[in-house]
């Protein structure tokens, strides 16, 4: 589909097979950043692995992170860190029930996310998930947060129509307290043993992405795409948000099953492309590893202590 949006011409691919093209087979003409007006403000853009385009910055970039903080071994080493944060969470919330207080879940996953990453990153908290009092990063930090916070763990149960998410919740739980014990915070060793916990990440991913037309890129010049030219200059949208929804794949696309993948193998990896919330390709999301430990670690965490 091809959209005037103002003055710019805006190619939205809502296809897995095209996608696939876009991501994989044409990869080099579709990896260059649209970058927003509000990202050029301080000139970040020019340094961030983010927004650079393919260029022998951004791999030098890539490779520090890759090898540096997002390797197995890496991640393997500071996990006690994140573990520690975890406990930190649990602890907070039986607190507050035991109080009887009301809990943002959304807020202090959200903020203890940050943490994950932060102690992963700077071995260091950025915020206090648990403290009433503002945050000590600044408002605008905080409002993001806030925003972002708003669908968070509640994301991983969304409302949808014909399914009993306290059904699933359950049958969750019962893993849980089979594999790891009632109770017991999640170890990253323990997530591989969690095949039900990560049908359930899948599926939210699936229905909710977080990016959903991934980030938008440009194109320096024409580009012949299935028999269309994508105008240089384009912006070039990747409709993750309805592929997760596509119903010549999806069987029920709009239910919330997590069951449908015990017979379905499809990954969320970037070699599926029928479920790319993190993208694919070279700018495929480089802390998918990190993400994929952090998740099971929050959701599992709570679930096997909480209802
Ligand atoms: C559920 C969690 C996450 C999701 C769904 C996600 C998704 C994405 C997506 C869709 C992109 C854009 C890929 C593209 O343009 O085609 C991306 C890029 C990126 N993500 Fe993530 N991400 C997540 C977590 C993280 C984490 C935890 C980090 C780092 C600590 C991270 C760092 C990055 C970076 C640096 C890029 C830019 C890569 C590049 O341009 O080469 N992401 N992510």
């Amino acid at each position: 589909m091809s959209l005037k949006l103002g003055q710019i011409t805006t190619v939205v691919i809502s296809s897995s097979t095209i996608a696939k093209k876009v991501l994989k087979y044409q990869d080099q003409a579709f990896s260059t950043r649209f970058i927003p007006n509000a990202v050029q403000a301080h000139n970040h853009y020019k340094y961030s692995v983010a927004w650079l385009p393919v260029c022998p910055q951004w791999r030098t970039l890539k490779r520090i992170l890759n090898t540096n903080i997002f390797s197995s071994n890496r991640l393997d080493a500071n996990q006690h860190l994140r573990s520690q944060k975890v406990k930190e969470l649990l602890a907070y919330c039986a607190k507050c029930s035991q109080e009887g207080k009301a809990l943002d879940v959304g807020q202090v996953v959200f903020k203890t996310n940050l943490n994950l990453l932060s102690n992963t990153l700077f071995s260091k908290d950025l915020a206090d998930p648990f403290s009433d009092s503002k945050l000590e990063l600044n408002d605008v930090t905080s409002s993001i947060m806030t925003d972002a916070g708003k669908s968070n763990l509640v994301d991983f149960f969304p409302i949808l129509e014909k399914f009993d998410p306290q059904e699933i919740m359950k049958k969750a739980q019962a893993v849980l307290a089979e594999i790891i014990g009632k109770g017991k915070p999640i170890e990253e060793t323990n997530i591989c043993k969690l095949p039900y916990l990560q049908f359930i990440i899948k599926e939210t991913l699936r229905i909710h992405p977080q990016a959903p037309f991934l980030v938008p890129c440009k194109v320096e010049q024409d580009v012949e795409l299935c028999n269309y030219i994508v105008p240089k200059g384009s912006m070039v949208l990747v409709n993750v948000w309805a592929i997760g929804r596509d119903s010549t794949f999806w069987k029920d696309p709009l239910v919330f099953k997590p069951d449908r993948f015990m017979s379905l193998e499809v990954d969320v990896r970037g070699k599926d492309f029928e479920l790319i919330p993190f993208s694919a390709g070279r700018r495929i999301c480089i802390g998918l590893s990190l993400a994929l430990r952090m998740i099971p670690l929050m959701l599992g965490s709570i679930l096997n202590s909480f209802n």
